[in-house]
């Protein structure tokens, strides 16, 4: 049978990877996906640079967009990443050419993924991007066909292995934020501008995409409600264990009785849960179909094998013939409603306050928050020193987060509080 004859933008760390595993697995792969798949041209800024691999016998092109022209290629590779440019151009040419695509470009699917699948549906075509959520974990698969009998109700993922190796370094080794992420930067784990990792917008890419499979929604990033872990502290962390918790950078999707609720932040994680034990560099993703039940997924979430390994999964259903619409259903038919604003957010809270240790202070921040409706589930002081700063965790019962940020914005006001205080939202597994 006639070869599938691919072309692949980006030599990077992914890029090679993938030349690697299509080499080292030629013939397995070529009896699973029923033909032969071969590398026939790449295009990357370097063509001298050492990569571990041979570039002999392959068509070079200076600029990446020859290859969604080129005759010799069936189906090109985007992995230049970013969410405009070059990356978006050639996304844009190869369907516009009717090729399929297979990108591990979480921004550019987050940012254009609706324009996109209109482009790839009028072009009879097929856009792959496993690679582009959880590296290694098919989660791609597990929504888009897997559990595509189902209504799935709550998606929570540890979508950003960076963040989660800082929570759990910092919790390991009792050291602070800025302190643990030099170590991620040191150890190759962050993305080029770290700021996307810890500020939870990776994350929130990836749940983006997950949200609008796993809910039939048009991708609608710019209304997700993003948090990262630059404001977690190591005495928050300390406290989270008292209270039977672990801190995890969640990137959730649930359906609501108002609506599709979507957001990344910070979360206090029930110990005897099993994200709560997904650590260091792992990502995980909890689904939850109605007939299916529970699925929890785990695995590596970056890295040279695990991303080209999801690469190369898309490769073969191109090879195969298999074309599954880009968002589990016709773009047309997906539902355009922008995910609910946090502030109708429902659920538990952990709020610590940093106060003066002196009678009334508490009596104080106990008005406000009666004044808001907000009841009390437990609290805790660490530590008795008269006149000087002390932490004071408050853990409320279910209340809505408008009533929690009234709260908060009146209590921060108080002279007794001396630092901004922090609000950790609890996330029932
Ligand atoms: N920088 C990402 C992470 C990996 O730390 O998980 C690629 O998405």
């Amino acid at each position: 049978m006639t070869a599938l004859r691919i072309g692949i933008a980006g030599l990077g760390t992914v890029g090679a990877g993938v030349v690697k595993l299509l080499r080292a697995q030629v013939h397995a792969i070529a009896a699973r996906a029923g033909r032969p798949l071969i590398v026939t041209a790449v295009s990357a800024r370097d063509r001298t640079r050492e990569r571990g691999i041979s570039l002999e016998g392959l068509i070079w092109h200076d600029d990446p967009l020859a290859l969604a022209a080129d005759p010799n290629v069936d189906v090109v590779v985007e992995l230049i990443g970013g969410a405009e440019g070059m990356a978006k151009t050639l996304a844009e040419a190869t369907l516009a050419a009717g090729k399929p695509l297979v990108t591990a470009n979480k921004a550019l699917l987050a940012t254009h993924g609706a324009a996109l699948a209109r482009a790839a549906e009028a072009a009879g075509t097929s856009i792959g991007y496993e690679a582009a959520v959880a590296g290694g974990i098919p989660v791609i698969k597990a929504l888009r066909e897997g559990l595509a009998a189902n209504r799935v109700d709550r998606v929570a993922g540890i979508l950003n292995g960076t963040c989660n190796y800082v929570l759990t370094t910092m919790r390991e080794e009792g050291r602070g934020f800025a302190d643990v992420l030099a170590d991620a930067q040191t150890l190759g784990y962050a993305e080029a501008d770290p700021s996307f990792d810890i500020d939870g917008v990776d994350a929130a890419h990836k749940l983006a995409i997950l949200a609008s499979l796993a809910f039939g929604r048009r991708i609608a990033f710019s209304s997700l409600h993003v948090e990262g872990i630059r404001n977690i502290t190591p005495l928050d962390i300390t406290f989270a264990q008292e209270f039977g918790y672990r801190i995890k950078l969640l990137g959730i999707a649930a359906r609501t009785e108002d609506g599709i609720s979507m957001r990344v932040h910070p979360a206090m994680v029930p110990l005897n849960t099993p994200l709560a034990n997904v650590e260091g560099v792992f990502n995980a993703v909890s689904l939850e179909g109605d007939f299916s039940g529970p699925v929890f997924l785990q695995g590596r979430g970056a890295g040279e094998g695990p991303t080209a390994s999801a690469v190369v999964a898309d490769l073969i259903d191109v090879a195969r013939g298999v074309r599954i619409p880009v968002w589990g259903m016709a773009a047309t038919a997906l539902d355009p409603a922008p995910a609910l604003p946090i502030a109708q957010h429902e659920g538990a809270y952990f709020l610590r306050l940093m106060v003066v240790d002196q009678p009334g202070v508490l009596a104080d921040v106990m008005a406000i928050l009666r004044d808001h409706g907000i009841s009390l589930a437990s609290m805790a002081q660490h530590g008795r020193r008269p006149g000087e700063a002390v932490p004071i965790v408050l853990v409320t019962h279910e209340t809505r987060e408008a009533a929690v940020s009234g709260a908060l914005a009146q209590i921060g006001a108080l002279e007794s509080v001396l630092e901004p205080p922090a609000l950790i939202r609890i996330e029932p597994q």
